[in-house]
Protein backbone atom coordinates (compact mmCIF):
# COMPACT_ATOMS: atom_id res chain seq x y z
CA UNK A 1 0.00 0.00 0.00
CA UNK A 2 1.41 3.14 -0.83
CA UNK A 3 0.81 6.11 1.25
CA UNK A 4 -0.05 9.61 0.44
CA UNK A 5 -0.60 12.41 2.41
CA UNK A 6 -2.98 15.48 0.60
CA UNK A 7 -3.71 19.20 2.08
CA UNK A 8 -5.65 21.34 0.03
CA UNK A 9 -8.04 24.79 0.62
CA UNK A 10 -11.09 25.33 -0.26
CA UNK A 11 -14.35 27.96 0.34
CA UNK A 12 -17.14 26.79 1.85
CA UNK A 13 -20.37 28.67 -0.21
CA UNK A 14 -22.71 30.95 1.58
CA UNK A 15 -24.85 29.13 2.69
CA UNK A 16 -22.68 26.60 4.41
CA UNK A 17 -24.10 26.38 8.37
CA UNK A 18 -22.61 24.02 11.57
CA UNK A 19 -24.82 22.17 11.25
CA UNK A 20 -23.76 21.14 7.45
CA UNK A 21 -20.18 20.80 8.64
CA UNK A 22 -21.78 18.72 11.75
CA UNK A 23 -23.31 16.26 8.73
CA UNK A 24 -19.78 16.44 6.62
CA UNK A 25 -17.97 15.39 9.87
CA UNK A 26 -20.27 12.64 10.19
CA UNK A 27 -20.18 11.39 7.00
CA UNK A 28 -16.59 11.80 6.71
CA UNK A 29 -15.64 9.46 10.00
CA UNK A 30 -17.38 6.61 9.32
CA UNK A 31 -16.44 6.50 5.59
CA UNK A 32 -12.65 7.80 5.99
CA UNK A 33 -12.73 4.62 8.54
CA UNK A 34 -13.45 1.67 6.45
CA UNK A 35 -10.88 3.34 4.08
CA UNK A 36 -8.22 3.68 6.05
CA UNK A 37 -8.03 7.40 5.57
CA UNK A 38 -6.94 9.94 8.35
CA UNK A 39 -7.25 13.69 8.61
CA UNK A 40 -8.09 16.79 10.23
CA UNK A 41 -10.17 19.51 8.94
CA UNK A 42 -10.23 23.40 9.77
CA UNK A 43 -12.07 26.02 9.16
CA UNK A 44 -11.93 29.65 9.20
CA UNK A 45 -14.03 32.34 8.40
CA UNK A 46 -15.23 30.56 5.75
CA UNK A 47 -12.80 28.42 4.48
CA UNK A 48 -11.29 24.53 4.78
CA UNK A 49 -8.22 23.05 5.13
CA UNK A 50 -8.13 19.46 5.11
CA UNK A 51 -5.50 16.84 5.11
CA UNK A 52 -6.31 13.45 3.58
CA UNK A 53 -4.01 10.40 4.85
CA UNK A 54 -4.06 6.80 3.53
CA UNK A 55 -3.23 4.54 0.33
CA UNK A 56 -2.77 6.71 -2.70
CA UNK A 57 -5.50 5.19 -4.78
CA UNK A 58 -7.85 6.13 -2.27
CA UNK A 59 -7.39 9.21 -1.02
CA UNK A 60 -6.98 10.21 -4.99
CA UNK A 61 -10.52 8.99 -5.15
CA UNK A 62 -11.86 10.73 -2.28
CA UNK A 63 -10.11 14.06 -3.12
CA UNK A 64 -12.07 13.93 -6.45
CA UNK A 65 -15.09 13.25 -4.59
CA UNK A 66 -14.70 16.16 -2.14
CA UNK A 67 -13.50 18.61 -4.96
CA UNK A 68 -17.16 18.06 -7.02
CA UNK A 69 -19.02 19.30 -3.58
CA UNK A 70 -21.77 21.70 -3.88
CA UNK A 71 -21.23 22.59 -0.14
CA UNK A 72 -17.65 24.44 -1.30
CA UNK A 73 -15.72 25.82 -3.99
CA UNK A 74 -11.85 27.85 -4.82
CA UNK A 75 -10.33 23.90 -4.05
CA UNK A 76 -6.37 24.48 -4.38
CA UNK A 77 -4.20 21.67 -3.59
CA UNK A 78 -1.12 22.61 -1.88
CA UNK A 79 0.11 19.17 -1.37
CA UNK A 80 0.51 15.34 -2.83
CA UNK A 81 3.18 13.64 -1.58
CA UNK A 82 4.15 10.80 -0.31
CA UNK A 83 4.68 9.60 2.92
CA UNK A 84 6.14 6.76 5.38
CA UNK A 85 4.26 7.41 8.72
CA UNK A 86 1.17 9.00 9.14
CA UNK A 87 0.68 12.17 11.25
CA UNK A 88 -2.87 12.15 11.68
CA UNK A 89 -3.33 8.51 12.51
CA UNK A 90 -5.62 8.98 15.61
CA UNK A 91 -8.26 10.88 13.74
CA UNK A 92 -10.45 9.57 11.16
CA UNK A 93 -11.55 13.04 10.13
CA UNK A 94 -10.44 15.77 12.97
CA UNK A 95 -11.91 18.94 13.13
CA UNK A 96 -11.27 22.37 14.16
CA UNK A 97 -12.90 26.00 13.73
CA UNK A 98 -9.48 27.97 14.31
CA UNK A 99 -11.71 31.01 14.16
CA UNK A 100 -12.96 30.64 17.10
CA UNK A 101 -10.53 29.68 19.99
CA UNK A 102 -9.83 30.38 23.51
CA UNK A 103 -7.49 32.84 24.43
CA UNK A 104 -5.36 29.97 25.34
CA UNK A 105 -5.31 28.25 22.55
CA UNK A 106 -4.67 31.36 20.65
CA UNK A 107 -1.68 31.56 22.51
CA UNK A 108 1.63 31.32 20.05
CA UNK A 109 -0.05 30.91 17.03
CA UNK A 110 -0.79 34.29 15.69
CA UNK A 111 1.15 34.31 12.52
CA UNK A 112 -1.25 31.40 11.18
CA UNK A 113 -4.59 33.22 13.14
CA UNK A 114 -3.99 36.31 11.15
CA UNK A 115 -4.35 35.04 7.74
CA UNK A 116 -7.48 33.29 5.79
CA UNK A 117 -6.72 29.34 5.41
CA UNK A 118 -6.46 30.42 1.66
CA UNK A 119 -3.87 33.10 1.82
CA UNK A 120 -1.19 33.35 -0.93
CA UNK A 121 1.40 31.61 1.77
CA UNK A 122 0.31 28.24 2.00
CA UNK A 123 0.43 28.14 -1.72
CA UNK A 124 3.73 29.36 -2.07
CA UNK A 125 4.93 27.82 1.07
CA UNK A 126 2.50 24.30 2.05
CA UNK A 127 5.14 23.48 4.44
CA UNK A 128 3.23 25.83 6.13
CA UNK A 129 -0.16 24.67 5.93
CA UNK A 130 1.76 20.99 7.04
CA UNK A 131 2.62 23.04 10.16
CA UNK A 132 -0.52 24.36 11.15
CA UNK A 133 -2.27 21.37 10.87
CA UNK A 134 0.33 19.70 13.21
CA UNK A 135 -0.44 22.81 15.40
CA UNK A 136 -3.92 22.10 16.30
CA UNK A 137 -4.14 18.24 15.76
CA UNK A 138 -3.63 17.51 19.88
CA UNK A 139 -6.53 20.60 20.54
CA UNK A 140 -9.07 18.68 18.33
CA UNK A 141 -11.93 16.60 19.22
C1 LIG B 1 -14.77 20.43 3.19
C2 LIG B 1 -15.26 19.03 2.95
C3 LIG B 1 -14.54 17.95 3.45
C4 LIG B 1 -14.98 16.64 3.26
N1 LIG B 1 -14.24 15.60 3.75
C5 LIG B 1 -14.66 14.33 3.55
C6 LIG B 1 -13.92 13.23 4.05
O1 LIG B 1 -12.88 13.37 4.70
N2 LIG B 1 -14.41 11.98 3.82
C7 LIG B 1 -15.58 11.76 3.13
O2 LIG B 1 -15.96 10.60 2.95
N3 LIG B 1 -16.29 12.79 2.65
C8 LIG B 1 -15.87 14.06 2.85
N4 LIG B 1 -16.62 15.10 2.37
C9 LIG B 1 -17.90 14.80 1.72
C10 LIG B 1 -17.74 14.34 0.28
O3 LIG B 1 -17.57 15.48 -0.54
C11 LIG B 1 -18.99 13.55 -0.17
O4 LIG B 1 -20.15 14.29 0.08
C12 LIG B 1 -19.07 12.25 0.62
O5 LIG B 1 -17.89 11.52 0.43
C13 LIG B 1 -20.28 11.39 0.25
O6 LIG B 1 -20.19 11.01 -1.07
P1 LIG B 1 -21.20 9.90 -1.64
O7 LIG B 1 -22.57 10.46 -1.42
O8 LIG B 1 -20.81 9.80 -3.08
O9 LIG B 1 -20.95 8.66 -0.85
C14 LIG B 1 -16.19 16.41 2.54
C15 LIG B 1 -16.90 17.50 2.03
C16 LIG B 1 -16.46 18.80 2.23
C17 LIG B 1 -17.26 19.95 1.69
Amino acid sequence: MALITLIYVSSAVRSVTSSDIQDILKQSREANGKKGITGLLLFKDGNFMQVLEGDAELVDALHQKISNDPRHGGIITLFREPILQRSFSDWKMGFKDIGHLTEDEKAGHSNYLDRPLNDAVYMSNPNEAFILLQAFKNTVR
